[in-house]
């Protein structure tokens, strides 16, 4: 059902041919021009090499030119290789990275930490044009 519906806005990266990330998301309903990374994943033996990177570039090289200007996701604090994949893309794209608490460790009925709020943006609609007058 996912790759029927949302497959504009999920992405799988592959090496050699073999599947080895996905990112999944859409477009808020209430928010057309954000667009949030619900999953991403990198297989174990391909991690740091830059493929959640790539694709996550990939998703906003998609839906920018659609009006998406926000990226938004949710990331447990402890989860420090996700913190640093999203703050090397605000950081890449040139832009602000704001991150507040959206749902608290007590809203969940396992022990599980809160989940932040991650929100990028806004991002160029299109790249600054080259050259000079
Ligand atoms: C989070 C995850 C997708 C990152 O994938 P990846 O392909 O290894 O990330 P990249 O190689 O593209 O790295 C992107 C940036 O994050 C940094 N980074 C990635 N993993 C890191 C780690 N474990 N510690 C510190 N920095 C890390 C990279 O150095 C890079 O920053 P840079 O541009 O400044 O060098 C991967 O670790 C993963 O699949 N984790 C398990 C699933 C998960 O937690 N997903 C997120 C919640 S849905």
């Amino acid at each position: 059902m996912w790759c029927r519906d949302f497959a504009q806005t999920s992405a799988v990266a592959r090496v050699d041919g073999e599947v080895v990330g996905f990112v999944t998301g859409f477009i808020r309903p209430d928010a057309s021009d954000t667009i949030v990374v619900w999953q991403i994943a990198v297989d174990a033996s391909q991690r740091g090499g830059g493929v959640a990177g790539k694709l996550l570039s990939h998703l906003l090289d998609r839906v920018v030119p659609r009006g998406v200007r926000y990226l938004e996701t949710t990331i447990t604090p402890d989860n420090t290789a996700s913190i640093k994949l999203f703050s090397a893309l605000a950081r890449d794209r040139g832009a602000e990275l704001v991150s507040s608490e959206l749902f608290t460790a007590e809203l969940f009925p396992d022990a599980h930490l809160g989940e932040d709020l991650y929100r990028i943006g806004p991002f160029a609609a299109a790249p600054a044009a080259a050259g000079g007058a």
